[in-house]
């Protein structure tokens, strides 16, 4: 395998049945200040690792306009535009910020609206590839704000639409209004509680992208829970850590999110990385 496919070694995944992209991608938010709030100490350091990410195959990109906010998705654009033909920039709108590691939902149609075209501008697509609410607003109906996000689609902005922390009756009651090609949820080893709605979406052939694959680092580190494993393996805890989220189902798609070119270049080396049976069982063990 050259390094610069490595990526795609993980598979491939159709993102609304259409959309192909390598399994293994890239979440955008720890490219940011410190809260994800604010620009990054070094923005050319966080340029180098978007680009050295597509260079080693990745073509799935997770961003949002509340990282920074407009801090995540301007980087994208000056890194990496013009874009290459295969590459797929996922967006978010429906969080607003106050301040660092401060976040809360509006939903309503026009907020919703302006962000989506905001995110047209600065990530400079004529369409965005797959536009995610990034949480449902419980002070706004629901079918007003997928209601938005459908009317976006039928004008052509958005292609394919996706969900962000939800339950299974979410993404039903979502799904009267809307195809949802996607769904986020917190989901790594230490964390499983979105097991029945990846399940859900593994037969349905939705995209489930866990957010939090590496446990914010947590899993990692040398007296972490897959330290002993990782040493036993001749791997990282987090090529573990992702290898088995790959596994896990064919509709996950792992966006570990690193603002260090060495830990990418770890992460991506777990596309490579088959585990056994047993290697599996023992992960889904910890
Ligand atoms: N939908 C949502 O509500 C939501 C919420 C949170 C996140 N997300 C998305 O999910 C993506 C992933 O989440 P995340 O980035 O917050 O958490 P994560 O991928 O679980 O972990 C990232 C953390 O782990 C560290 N790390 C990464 N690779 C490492 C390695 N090989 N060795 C040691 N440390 C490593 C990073 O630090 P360094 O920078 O030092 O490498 C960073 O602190 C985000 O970027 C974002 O796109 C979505």
């Amino acid at each position: 395998m050259t390094s610069q496919t490595i990526a795609g070694a993980s598979g491939t995944f159709a993102i609304g049945g259409d959309l192909p992209v390598n399994r293994l991608g890239y979440g955008t938010m720890q490219l940011t200040g410190p809260g994800v709030w604010g620009e990054p100490r070094d923005p050319q350091a966080a340029a180098a690792v978007l680009r050295r990410a597509v260079e080693l195959g990745v073509n799935f990109i997770d961003t949002a306009d509340s990282y920074g906010p407009y801090v995540a998705e301007p980087l994208i654009y000056r890194a990496l535009a013009p874009y290459a033909d295969d590459l797929v920039i996922a967006t978010k709108a429906g969080f607003t910020r106050q301040g660092p590691n401060k976040w809360t939902p509006v939903g309503r149609p026009e907020y919703l609206r302006q962000q989506t075209e905001m995110s047209l501008r600065i990530l400079g697509v004529e369409r965005i590839d797959l536009q995610q609410l990034h949480r449902i607003d419980p002070t706004v109906p629901l079918e007003d704000q997928v209601g938005e996000l459908k009317l976006l689609q039928d004008e052509g902005k958005i292609r394919h639409i996706g969900l962000s922390e939800v339950s299974v009756d979410d993404v039903e009651a979502a799904s009267k209004i809307i195809t949802v090609a996607s769904v986020q949820n917190l989901f790594n080893l230490a964390r499983r509680d979105a097991e029945p709605l990846l399940d859900y979406a593994t037969e349905r052939g939705i995209a489930f992208i866990p957010w939090f694959p590496l446990a914010t680092g947590k899993l990692l580190g040398d007296g972490g829970p897959l330290a002993e494993l990782a040493a036993k393996h001749n791997a990282s805890a987090s090529q573990l850590a992702l290898a088995w989220l790959l596994r896990r189902s064919p509709a996950m798609l792992p966006i570990p999110g690193t603002s260090s070119i060495e830990h990418l270049e770890d992460n991506l080396r777990a596309a490579e990385l088959e585990l056994t049976d047993a290697e599996y069982d023992e992960l889904t063990a910890v």
